[in-house]
């Protein structure tokens, strides 16, 4: 059965996989080759961070309540990115009629088996599509009174929230239909790093300088690193994004000055944070008390470090572009200010 399923899978046969994968398991519990064969078939193309992103507490809770608070019975709901179907469920178990879209198909026919062990079938209606290839009244009946999205990157913008929202507003949704956030922002900070920075010199003899070319600039730093890395300035918020408001949502590009604590600085830090209203916000700094976010955060390297005196003012820029974050400084020494 798991070689069957792994065939089904490769034929594009997804749902039937994932039946298939499932009764495997369900006739060899405690058999390793069954998981090995099943897993290596159907995790192909499904991103790593899924997993983590399911067992982080902090963020299912704080959907849950905020989705408690928004979503009423018989409310017509478009979730965009289904992942495993939470959030989609959640907004089922409040009572609404949920269209949900997932862009992998893999995923979206696990999502549709999920959905419908949980006994959400009749109001969930996962639908295996990217968001912008929905249409109305093909895939749901009427336009949505409310928009769910998490499809934020670690760098906010890098999972394509701005496309799919801007889309989705002109086309799926109700005029002034709430988003769920409604509002998202960058934090960052100055920061000193202990950690060599990870970039390729010379090894074994021979300059490889020329493979640091591939590497997308900025290093993703785990969970409770905060030995390894200091913030160097205040925390600042940039690019506060309102996806209520009419898209591009907020601003381009931004400079903010970060007034340095003085020594070596040798990037930016860089985070998210998620405002659910009602006072409500979920930060993914990995250094905050509650600390352990899924998301994480990235240090963006100067081209090389920064010796700054206290007082001196580090401006900052950030701007998105697409998908893509990116981070620029300069030092204004505070004598010339
Ligand atoms: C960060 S995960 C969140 C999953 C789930 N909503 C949750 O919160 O547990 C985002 C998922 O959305 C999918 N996705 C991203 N952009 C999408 C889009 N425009 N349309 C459909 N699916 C999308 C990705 O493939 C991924 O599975």
């Amino acid at each position: 059965m798991a070689m069957l399923s792994a065939v089904l899978h490769e034929k594009g046969l997804v749902d039937d996989a994932v039946a298939m994968a499932t009764a495997a398991i369900e006739a060899a519990p405690e058999s390793m080759a069954v998981r090995d064969i099943i897993g290596y078939a159907l995790s192909n193309g499904v991103q790593s961070f899924h997993v983590p992103m399911l067992l982080d507490h902090a963020r299912n809770a704080a959907y849950a309540r905020a989705i408690r608070r928004m979503v009423h019975p018989g409310m017509r709901v478009l979730e965009i990115g289904t992942g495993g179907g939470l959030l989609a469920m959640l907004c089922a178990e409040a009572g609404a009629i949920v269209t949900t879209c997932e862009a992998q198909p893999t995923i979206a026919a696990t999502a549709r088996a999920i959905v419908d062990r949980n006994g959400f079938s009749d109001r969930v209606r996962v639908i295996s599509k990217r968001s912008d290839l929905l249409s109305i009244p093909e895939d749901m009946d009427a336009p949505a009174e409310l928009v769910v999205h998490e499809i934020f990157g670690r760098r906010l913008f890098d999972e394509g929230v701005t496309a799919a929202l801007r889309d989705a507003r002109a086309r799926l949704l109700v005029a002034g239909a709430p988003a769920l956030p409604p509002r998202a922002e960058i934090r960052c900070a100055l920061a000193r790093s202990v950690d060599a920075r990870r970039r390729v010199v010379t090894i074994e003899g021979f300059d490889m300088s020329l493979f640091n070319l591939l590497t997308v600039p900025g290093r993703q730093l785990r969970l409770k690193k905060r030995e390894h890395v200091d913030y160097c300035s205040e925390t600042a918020s940039v690019l506060r994004m309102d996806y209520d408001a009419p898209s591009p949502f907020g601003p381009q590009t931004e400079t903010v000055s970060l007034v340095s604590t003085g020594g070596r600085i040798d990037g930016v830090m860089q985070w998210i944070r998620l405002d659910f209203g009602a006072g409500e916000t979920l930060e993914s700094d990995p250094f905050s008390e509650d600390g352990a976010s899924s998301w994480g955060a990235t240090l963006f390297d100067f081209a090389a470090p920064l010796e700054t005196a206290p007082g001196d003012i580090v401006e900052v820029t950030l701007s998105h572009k697409d998908m893509r974050l990116l981070v620029d400084a300069v030092v204004r020494p505070r004598s010339t200010m």
